[in-house]
């Protein structure tokens, strides 16, 4: 095979109760004060109370930016990087979602990189090393806290960019599963839906590597033996601690083998419909195996074992309907609301299927899908995640 890259953040730390440690953590990065980017829940919540004795401990200066209220914009990123400035901050320490990571992985690189974060939009625009930057996740989902992408909204031309570099990785991820105890059950689910379809595109992406292999199948298993639990019971630490290790997990594989055409086809739906990015997946990610299975059999025959189907003297074809089966199933347990419940206009769908369809063809995600798809095809599975 040829020879193929794999990057993770140098520092990891996994495990309940490590978000103390980031006091201790931010004096080995020698930072003396950091911008938090983070949102007003997650302060309501007290989620951010640790933390910030933590630093206080080692005498680390901190000011806080949460305006991060939606899926990350460039005014977030502006706002964040003036808040930055303005302060005298020497690193980042982001406290959220995807959403505040992916702000603060944007911000990080334009405290050292000229112009504005559009212009970095695509494959290895990034030349300089950002600032310093710790990412702490409070929703076992995006994986954000390891990969090297950013998606920023530009709200003016409801474009979703992404943007992706090595130099987007944090420089330490502390992964804490204790802070998604307060995660609400639909967050649970539609969080723990994303981090699966990261898994599983992951692990049938074209671009799949023996490294990111491991974390795929690892994290399919995770997720899939856990989040019913997770969703029944936000109290349920052994399932919280599954969930959130397989969202790691599954960052790391689709940080090193690409995401598909879920979310290629995904993220226009956010766009245009406004529907979180984890509940979009959620209607895509059965329709879209079903009709992707054939391109690659043998790998999600593999996946429903993963997901602790039988495939005992079934054939790989009759294995690989089962993880299509077993995704389906999982998604209905945990009751994500459909595409109509959420109220997208079925008349304003159908106008923009074509233009949705070629918004995720030039993503460049549906070029990495064992089954190539033709726009018509996108059509028409739009069309089919509406109506299932
Ligand atoms: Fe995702």
């Amino acid at each position: 095979m040829s020879a193929r890259a794999f990057y993770i953040p140098p520092v990891l730390i996994f495990g309940s109760g490590s978000s103390e440690q980031v006091g201790e953590e931010s004096r080995k990065l020698g930072a003396k004060k950091g911008l938090i980017v983070t949102d007003e829940v997650l302060i309501k919540l007290g989620v951010l109370d640790s933390i910030k004795r933590a630093l206080t401990q080692a005498q680390i200066q901190f000011v806080i930016y949460s305006g991060v209220f939606t899926e990350p914009t460039l005014e977030f990123v502006e706002a964040g990087l003036k808040t930055y400035k303005e302060n005298g901050c020497d690193f980042l320490l982001a406290v959220g979602g995807g959403s505040a990571i992916d702000t603060a992985k944007a911000i990080a690189i334009m405290v050292t990189n000229p112009g504005s974060i559009g212009d970095y939009r695509g494959l290895n625009k990034v030349t300089e090393k950002g600032a310093p930057f710790i990412a702490i996740p409070t929703t076992a989902g995006t994986g954000s806290e390891v990969t090297q992408f950013t998606i920023i909204t530009d709200t003016k031309r409801d474009v979703k960019m992404l943007i992706a570099s090595p130099f987007l990785i944090p420089q330490e991820a502390i992964v804490d599963p204790l802070l998604t105890l307060s995660m609400p059950r639909g967050l649970t689910a539609a969080t723990g839906i994303d981090a699966l379809t990261h898994a599983v595109e992951a692990y049938v992406s074209v671009k799949a590597q023996p490294m990111s292999d491991i974390f795929a199948l690892s994290a399919i298993e995770l997720i899939s033996g856990d989040l019913r639990q997770a969703w029944s019971n936000g109290n349920n630490r052994e399932a919280r601690e599954k969930t959130m290790l397989g969202a790691l997990q599954a960052g790391i594989a689709f940080s090193n083998s690409s995401v598909a055409l879920v979310h290629g086809m995904s993220r226009p739906i956010g766009a245009y419909f406004h529907v979180p990015h984890g509940v979009s997946n959620a209607a895509l990610l059965g329709v879209v195996t079903e009709f992707s299975l054939i391109g690659n059999p043998a790998r999600y025959a593999r996946i429903a074992e993963a997901m602790g189907e039988n495939v005992v003297g079934l054939t790989i074809l009759e294995a690989a309907d089962l993880a299509a089966e077993s995704i389906i199933r999982l998604i209905e347990d945990i009751e994500i609301p459909s595409l109509p419940e959420l109220g997208v206009d079925k008349e304003k769908l159908d106008k923009l299927a074509s233009k949705m369809a070629e918004d995720a063809i030039a993503s460049g995600s549906p070029g990495n899908n064992p089954r190539q798809a033709t726009k018509e095809e996108i059509i028409e599975l739009y069309k089919l995640a509406y109506s299932q």
